[in-house]
C-alpha cells in the first residue's frame, strides 16, 4: 500500500496508479495542546510512505506515519520526493549541526530503505543508516516546455550544469551552459554572466530547487535580450514571494515537478520513482 503524507497526496496517488498498489486512507487528529496523531487503518505486506518533508510539521508527520506503517506492514519503504534540510549537508560554523544528517538518522529508524528525488548533493544519501536510492527526474523537466527557438539551457551555477544538460538532452536540441554564482547569505546571491549569447534566443534556466527565487531572479537579470525566458526546477519550493520575484524578473513561465505540490507542478516524478521500487 501507498501511505501518503499530507503534503504529498498528488504524487502518492500518481505512484499508486503507476504501481497498481492501493492508497491508504491515513486519518489525522490533533490534541488540545497542538500535538498531532495519525492512523493508518489498512494492513499490507509492504507500506510505501510517500512524504516530502517540506516543513518541520511534515517531518513529525513522516515519523508518525512510518511508525504507524511499521505496525501494519512487514516492510516499510520511505519515499522522500523532496528531502527537507538536505541543503544543510555540512556545519557552516563550529557548533552547528549537520541538519541533513540529523534528519536522515531520524528517518532511518522507521524504514527499511529510502528513495529520494534529486537531493541537492547525492552524498546526502550517505547520512541514512538504511539503503538509500536517488531518483533522477531532471529529464522529465523537458516535458512541459513549448517548442523553442535557438534554445539555450542555463544553470545558475556549475554544480547544476548536469541538470541543464539533462533537460537539453531530453528536449533534443540546443546548447547548455552555466553561470558562476557566489552566495553571500540566504537571500544575497551574486551571479556572473556566462559567455553564452542569449540575444534572440529562448532561454531555459534549470536548477534543482527554487526556494526564495533569488538565484533565478539574479540569473534572469544577467540575460541580454532573450526572446523568452522559461524557468524549470525539480523542487518548486517557491517560498514567500519567490513566484512574484520571478514574474517581476520577466519570466514567461515557471515549471516544476510534484515533489513539492505547487501551481507550477507540471510534471509528475511518480513514474521515475516507480522504476526504483
Ligand atoms: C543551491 O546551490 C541550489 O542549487 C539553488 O540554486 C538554491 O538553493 C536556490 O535557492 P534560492 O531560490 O533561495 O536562491
Amino acid at each position: 500500500m501507498i501511505v501518503p503524507g499530507s503534503a504529498s497526496q498528488e504524487v502518492a496517488a500518481a505512484l499508486s496508479r503507476e504501481l497498481d498498489e492501493p492508497l491508504a486512507a491515513a486519518e489525522y487528529d490533533r490534541f488540545a495542546d497542538g500535538e498531532t496523531l495519525v492512523r493508518v487503518p489498512e494492513t499490507a505486506e509492504r507500506a510505501i510512505v510517500v512524504a516530502s518533508t517540506v516543513s518541520d510539521a511534515a517531518h513529525v508527520e513522516l515519523l508518525q506515519l512510518q511508525d504507524a506503517a511499521r505496525e501494519q506492514a512487514e516492510e516499510v519503504v520511505t519515499v522522500l520526493p523532496y528531502m527537507g534540510y538536505a541543503r544543510q549537508d555540512r556545519a557552516f560554523e563550529a557548533g552547528q549541526p549537520v541538519s541533513a544528517r540529523a534528519m536522515a538518522r531520524a528517518i532511518s529508524t522507521g524504514t527499511d530503505r529510502v528513495v529520494t528525488v534529486n537531493p541537492h548533493e547525492g552524498s546526502v544519501c550517505d547520512f541514512f543508516e538504511t539503503p538509500c536510492t536517488v531518483v533522477d527526474a531532471a529529464g522529465r523537466l523537458a516535458e512541459p516546455l513549448p517548442s523553442l527557438s535557438e534554445p539555450l539551457f542555463l544553470s545558475p551555477d556549475a554544480s547544476a550544469v548536469d541538470l541543464a544538460e539533462a533537460v537539453r538532452d531530453a528536449y533534443g536540441a540546443g546548447e547548455a551552459d552555466y553561470f558562476e554564482k557566489d552566495r553571500h547569505s540566504d537571500t544575497d546571491v551574486e551571479i556572473r554572466p556566462s559567455d553564452a549569447n542569449t540575444a534572440n534566443r529562448d532561454v531555459v534556466l534549470v536548477d534543482d530547487i527554487i526556494a526564495t527565487g533569488s538565484t533565478m531572479s539574479m540569473a534572469i537579470a544577467q540575460l541580454s535580450e532573450p526572446t523568452r525566458v522559461f524557468v524549470t526546477c525539480v523542487h518548486p519550493m517557491l517560498a514567500a514571494n519567490a513566484r512574484s520575484k520571478l514574474a517581476t524578473a520577466g519570466v514567461d513561465a515557471v515549471y516544476g515537478t510534484d515533489t513539492i505540490e505547487r501551481a507550477v507542478s507540471a510534471v509528475s516524478v511518480a513514474p521515475a520513482i516507480a522504476d526504483k521500487l
